[in-house]
């Protein structure tokens, strides 16, 4: 065979090969969390980098394009009605009742992203796609797309399985050890109190009800824009074929999970890259090491009462290391010269210095899974949703300390802040837990790869379905009475 009858013939069998494998792939992302879209981000990018055909509604179109990967953006449609940025109001939201409010209120954000003139293209498609990936969250709205694609769907869940997201798998789901993650009741992995596991099933309760409630707007809208009344959202909803979840064992509650729930936590974690000059040398260059304070992408740190701000001054001008402080001014007044401010900071990088002492975080799911995977303990001040539950279970490690919000002053953020100074067992026990977190057959991206094709593989992947729904077997036995009646018939 001559080498150009060989490269011939290589090349025909990559095409072939790879053309079949390649999928069409819908996202639809259409929510303005940055946090939550960094996550949805790096899987889809991950899709299209394997030879995917993605395409993704979203709030936070790429600057840049990449091969295979088709922004929807609806960036301008984006009304977000409540404010989740400033500090002391964001704080109000710690409430799990005050919840509801937001939950409503984002739900509402849904009409303007559905009227978005970007979007009548994809009302009006005949593509077809072999997936759909929705988040689970606040609205099941996008849902309606599913039915028109008529293709199996996956869910993101940004955090652990919500107790909706429990209820359409058929996932187990009691109050009385699995906590509610929006609540600030927390129970203790230790054995809780019966306060405690009365007042989490209230809120459980509350919470399916607060998501029923927020679902019949969504309804409403669906049959507006859809244009179909048959089937409901929550009909719909309950075909889910798997949720892949931002949660693993090691740093989120133990609860049991059906085998179409599959944990996810630490997929955005990828190698390091070099960190900026200026900040490389501040951190090298620190003879104590560095403080690292960042409260995330959402909450203004530039907020925070003057008050609060100068008891965090006061106190990182008497303790001998220097701090990275994410701040969202040009200028920080009374800042001190230990002190380095940036709007952004490289966050996986810098964390990953072994000059970083501590991370004063607010407990967001993607700087807890950082912190825990590069070993850095953390002082955690949690505002709203998971975070206090994110902080409390690497707590139960030894590996971080919780200082409320509303506690904060200059003596109980130099008390909790010498806890971590002065004992090197917080440091101890975060890199035991780092071990532990690691400690996976293969890695979080992998894992949610994996997934995603075998369900596009098995067309939905029906016998994954919990027992708790119509069983598998009886789909199967039907199937193969119907064939047998029409056999029946031809004879
Ligand atoms: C990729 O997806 C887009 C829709 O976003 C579609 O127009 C295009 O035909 C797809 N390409 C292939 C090769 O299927
Ligand atoms: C993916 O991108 C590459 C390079 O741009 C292109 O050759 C290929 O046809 C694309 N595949 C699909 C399925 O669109
Ligand atoms: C909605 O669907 C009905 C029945 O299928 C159809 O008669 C009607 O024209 C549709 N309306 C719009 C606005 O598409
Ligand atoms: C659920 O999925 C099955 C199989 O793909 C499909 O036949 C059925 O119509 C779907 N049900 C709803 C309510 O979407
Ligand atoms: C920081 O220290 C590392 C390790 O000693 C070194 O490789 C790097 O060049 C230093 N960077 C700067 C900016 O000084
Ligand atoms: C931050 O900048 C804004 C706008 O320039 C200003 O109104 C605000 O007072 C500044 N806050 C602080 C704490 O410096």
């Amino acid at each position: 065979m001559k080498l150009v009858e060989f490269f011939i013939i290589v090349q025909l069998f990559l095409v072939l090969c790879c053309k079949s494998n390649s999928k069409n792939i819908l996202g639809l992302f259409p929510l303005k969390l940055k946090s939550h879209n960094l996550m949805f981000d790096s899987i889809m990018k991950e899709l299209a980098r394997r030879g995917h055909n993605v395409t993704v509604v979203t709030g936070f179109p790429k600057s840049v394009p990449i091969p295979n990967f088709t922004d929807i953006d609806v960036s301008d449609c984006d009304r977000t009605p409540v404010n989740l940025f400033d500090m002391d109001k964001a704080y109000r939201s710690h409430d799990p009742f005050f919840q509801l409010y937001i939950f409503m209120e984002l739900a509402k954000n849904d009409e303007a992203i559905l009227r978005c003139p970007t979007l009548s293209k994809l009302f009006h498609s005949k593509d077809s796609y072999d997936l759909v990936i929705t988040e689970i969250f606040n609205s099941d709205v996008m849902l309606g797309f599913v039915k028109q694609f008529g293709a199996p769907y996956i869910s993101f869940c940004a955090s652990p399985i919500f107790p909706w997201a429990a209820d359409r798998m058929g996932n187990p789901d009691n109050p009385a050890y699995i906590t509610y993650q929006h609540s600030s009741v927390i129970l203790d992995l230790k054995g809780s109190t019966f306060y405690q596991r009365l007042f989490n099933t209230v809120i459980y309760i509350f919470a399916k009800i607060k998501y029923y409630l927020v679902n019949l707007e969504s309804e409403r809208m669906k049959r507006k824009f859809f244009n179909f009344t048959s089937p409901s959202l929550d009909e719909i909803s309950r075909n889910t074929s798997l949720i892949l979840s931002f949660s693993h064992f090691s740093t989120n509650e133990r609860q049991p999970l059906v085998p179409n729930v599959i944990q996810v936590a630490g997929l955005q974690i990828v190698k390091t890259s070099p960190l900026p000059k200026d900040i490389e040398k501040f951190i090298n260059e620190s003879e104590h090491g560095v403080i690292y304070f960042n409260m995330g992408s959402l909450l203004k740190s530039e907020t925070m009462p003057e008050a609060k701000r100068n008891a965090f001054l006061n106190v990182f001008s008497k303790v001998p290391q220097r701090v990275l402080w994410k701040w969202g001014n040009d200028t920080l007044p009374g800042k001190t010269d230990n002190i380095f401010i940036s709007k952004w900071f490289p966050q996986r990088d810098i964390l990953a210095h072994p000059n970083i002492k501590l991370f004063i975080s607010h407990g967001g799911a993607l700087g807890v899974n950082e912190a825990v995977y590069e070993g850095v303990p953390i002082l955690g001040i949690p505002i709203f949703a998971d975070q206090t539950l994110n902080l409390k279970t690497i707590q139960s490690y030894g590996a971080a300390e919780v200082l409320e919000y509303s506690d904060i002053n200059e003596k109980t953020v130099l008390s909790k802040i010498e806890l971590f100074l002065k004992s090197n067992e917080y440091s101890k026990n975060m890199k035991k837990l780092s071990e532990i977190y690691r400690d996976r057959p293969i890695s979080a991206m992998d894992t949610a790869i994996y997934w995603i094709e075998y369900v596009i593989r098995y067309k939905g992947a029906p016998h994954l379905r919990s027992a708790a729904f119509e069983n598998v077997n009886k789909i199967y036995m039907r199937k193969i009475k119907t064939e047998k009646d029409r056999f029946q018939e031809e004879k």
